[in-house]
């Protein structure tokens, strides 16, 4: 696992798709004296993905791929990351999947977050997956990436109860609101074992 050295900060690269407000979240933590992150780099699989006006607003290097041809946007993304010294991958609401050969190369420096309890609910549609089968709770994780989707190591989990009136979006709201509180307390608790 990448360490902090001294005050250096970990240069970290957050890749997105759509809103990034997990993006805005992170870049405000990792403008805190106490946040072991600096963001240098953010990727995006889509050029029209919201979540790039932050990178815009707070002067962020950015570089959109197009995965159609994924073998090429991952070379050029990992010639990127190798010129830019990045230590650290977050993805944040990044919906494309990363071939195994690219999280080899980045091995225990990729993290997720992902909208469920997991091992619970993998890939899309969590919320109305949980809401459905009338589950009691439901919740968000922090996971390492390995090569299966959505099944790397823990990092911190929050659970949220699910109200008998809840809707997809209600709930979904409800869930991100812990994330932005859950991903950089995952971060710190990588690097600082707090
Ligand atoms: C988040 O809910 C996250 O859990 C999931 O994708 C969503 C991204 O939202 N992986 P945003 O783009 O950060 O607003």
């Amino acid at each position: 696992m990448v360490k902090s050295i001294g005050n250096k900060k970990i240069k970290t690269a957050v890749f997105i798709s759509g809103k990034g407000t997990n993006l805005r979240n992170l870049i405000k933590f990792s403008k805190l004296k106490k946040s072991p992150i600096k963001i240098c780099l953010v990727f995006s699989s889509n050029r029209l993905a919201k979540g790039l006006n932050y990178a815009k607003k707070y002067l962020i290097k950015m570089k959109i791929y197009n995965f159609t041809n994924k073998k090429k946007a991952e070379f050029l993304i990992l010639k990127d990351l190798k010129k830019n010294r990045i230590d650290l991958i977050c993805l944040a609401g990044f919906m494309k999947i990363l071939s195994p050969d690219f999280i080899k190369k980045f091995k225990g420096k990729i993290l997720n977050i992902h909208p469920s309890l997991l091992p619970k609910y993998k890939g899309l549609n969590t919320h109305a997956r949980a809401i459905k089968n009338k589950d009691k709770y439901s919740g968000c994780t922090v996971h390492l990436v390995n090569a299966r989707l959505d099944s790397g190591k823990i990092i911190l989990q929050k659970k949220i109860k699910i109200f008998k009136k809840d809707t997809v979006y209600k709930l979904k709201k409800r869930v991100q609101k812990q994330e932005y509180k859950l991903y950089p307390k995952a971060i710190s608790k990588l690097f600082f074992n707090l």
